[in-house]
């Protein structure tokens, strides 16, 4: 009796940390993002070696009375994995004495201000306020008849709202910029074969041109074009095989041998997607001439009970579509038949940027 009540003790308790560690999963992201904003990576970096507790707070932009809380911050960061600990000599007094010094872990790179591939942009974008409050607002979301929780929080769809404040538009589409550079720099390494053959290629939904601009530099007799919303090209200036066009893809898409749909698909609902895919394949030619649409975009894994960490960024995914926009991410079966609903017949995925794959679909 008294062993099951222990059971029982330890089973509650467990469920309470259980419990704890998701009501302050937030803790991570925010702690993240506020060592961002103190440039703390940055600092780090910069500083070549190991730094002490003591250097680092000198050097950060802060209110010297908060200097003892720095180390609280850089704990929980240390723990999470974004900063190591190294064990440095320093001269004392009368000798030499052992302290630690902070390094940045691997994945911090990417967190650096002047790294090409940062993922700064896109962190801060996700967890500026302006992207946070539709989670306030999603149980309200699932009784009323709003279209989607941001659409609750700001009364406005995401696009029309980014249209209206720069701010939103500026951050949003520097996020998009430093995603379309770290998946650049990937496929024009490895699926160069992708874009051999073609003439033409239109970017829908190129937000402001990163990988148009890459696919241009890199092939320089292929002719490309980025679309996108008035408000995210106006003033674009393009080069000798880039121009960019402001549209809408649901009334019409410039013509050009491929089109190419980055992160654009998982943004809207399958009825949605079937208007802009038919708008897609009015643009490219018939397979025998080369015509091709190129996805990059999740196919989720099958298994959606599993616990493996790429799932769970698939379902984290997945529910920010439903907080922002329309979308959803899909597994394989999903993609299938919206294909096969638009009028494309066949598709080839090639699962090469790690959570995303390149899908080429074919009139
Ligand atoms: C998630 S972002 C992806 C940007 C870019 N493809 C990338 O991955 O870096 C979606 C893009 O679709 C654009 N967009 C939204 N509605 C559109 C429409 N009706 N016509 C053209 N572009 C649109 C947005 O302005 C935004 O740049």
């Amino acid at each position: 009796m008294a062993l099951q009540s222990d059971e029982q003790s330890i089973d509650l308790l467990h469920s309470q940390t259980h419990i704890w560690n998701h009501i302050f999963s937030f803790i991570n992201s925010m702690s993240l993002k506020c060592a961002i904003q103190l440039q703390i990576p940055d600092i780090i970096e910069r500083h070549g070696a190991p730094m002490l507790l003591s250097e680092l707070v000198q050097a950060l932009s802060i209110n010297k009375e908060r200097s003892h809380f720095v180390y609280r911050l850089m704990r929980i960061l240390v723990h999470s994995g974004f900063f190591v600990k190294q064990k440095v000599l320093t001269i004392g007094e009368d000798n030499e004495e052992e302290s630690e010094g902070y390094l940045l872990a691997p994945a911090s790179r990417f967190l650096l201000k002047d790294e090409p591939l940062s993922i700064r942009p896109f962190l801060l974008a996700m967890l500026d306020p302006i992207l946070m409050d539709p989670w306030q607002h999603m149980s309200k979301w699932f009784q009323n008849d709003d279209v989607t929780p941001f659409h609750t929080a700001h009364g406005k769809m995401f696009w029309d709202l980014a249209g209206q404040e720069p701010k939103l538009n500026h951050f949003f589409n520097e996020a998009m910029a430093s995603d379309a550079r770290l998946v650049t720099s990937v496929i024009l390494k490895h699926c160069v074969s992708a874009f051999e053959g073609l003439n033409s290629i239109v970017d829908v939904g190129g937000g402001t041109g990163t990988v148009a601009k890459a696919i241009a530099n890199a092939f320089p007799k292929l002719s490309c074009i980025s679309f996108d919303l008035p408000h995210v090209v106006n003033g674009l200036v393009g080069s000798k095989n880039l121009s960019y066009i402001g549209g809408d893809m649901f009334k019409a898409i410039p013509k050009a041998d491929a089109v190419l749909v980055k992160w654009i698909l998982h943004d809207w609902n399958d009825d949605e997607c079937i208007k802009i895919l038919k708008r897609c394949k009015e643009a490219i030619p018939s397979k025998e001439n080369g015509g091709k649409l190129i996805i990059i975009d999740m196919v989720v894994k099958k298994n959606e009970g599993g616990d493996d960490e790429s799932l769970k960024t698939q379902l984290f995914f997945d529910m920010l579509m439903m907080a922002l926009v329309t979308g959803r991410e899909r597994n394989e079966k999903d993609w299938a038949k919206l294909f096969l609903d638009a009028g494309f017949s066949d598709y080839k995925i090639t699962q090469i940027l790690g959570l995303r794959s390149l899908i080429e679909v074919y009139p």
